[in-house]
């Protein structure tokens, strides 16, 4: 009877942390002081543009569409989305053929042209059903940019010939 008393005394001094490895193991917390930087503090400050992963989604899109952003997004295209998607977006891919069930959709197709630019950009991140996410292959400027060449193309099936300039009216005009 006394033996048994002894043990549930051990037991109950016991602590989660005193197991606990993490806990255990030798850190900085917060605000704690560290003599090996010159300010004295062990926490230090991100180099600067730094992004947490959990806010890239909020990253606004470029303020403007310049030629230059239109290059890279033509580039990043032909090189992650064509094999799939078509060089021109219209799904027509040696890949497509291939994916029976889920092929990759023309992007031309009236629900993807009515996408906001933000799905796009959230497809290309996160992925969308069988195709993969690009975030590793792309970085936020690049995959915007990809956005916009996506659009661009978009644009350049459906263009209404009224607002074509003025040499490609002649060619393709009545
Ligand atoms: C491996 C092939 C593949 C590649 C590469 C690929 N996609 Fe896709 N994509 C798909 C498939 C498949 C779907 C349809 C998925 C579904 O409906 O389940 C799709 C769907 C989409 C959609 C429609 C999403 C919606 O809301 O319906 C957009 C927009 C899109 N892709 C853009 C892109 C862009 C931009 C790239 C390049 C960064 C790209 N895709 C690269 C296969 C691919």
């Amino acid at each position: 009877m006394k033996r048994g008393i002894t043990i549930v005394l051990l037991v109950a001094g016991c602590h989660p942390q005193d197991i606990d490895p993490l806990e255990q193991q030798p850190k900085y917390k917060p605000y704690a002081a560290n003599d090996f930087f010159a300010d004295g503090r062990a926490m230090r400050t991100p180099p600067e543009g730094t992004v947490p992963r959990e806010r890239e989604l909020d990253l606004a899109p470029p303020k403007e569409i310049t030629p230059a952003l239109l290059a890279l997004g033509h580039e990043k295209f032909d090189v992650a989305c064509a094999v799939c998607h078509g060089r021109v977006g219209d799904g027509k891919s040696m890949i497509a053929g291939k994916m029976g069930l889920a092929p990759p959709p023309s992007l031309h197709e009236e629900r993807i042209r009515a996408l906001p630019a933000a799905a796009i950009f959230r497809t290309i991140t996160e992925g969308y059903g069988l195709m993969p996410r690009y975030s590793t292959m792309l970085d936020v400027r690049e995959r915007w940019a990809t956005v916009a060449y996506v659009r661009a193309l978009q644009l350049s099936q459906h263009l209404p010939l009224g607002e074509a300039p003025d040499d490609v009216r002649q060619k393709v005009g009545p």
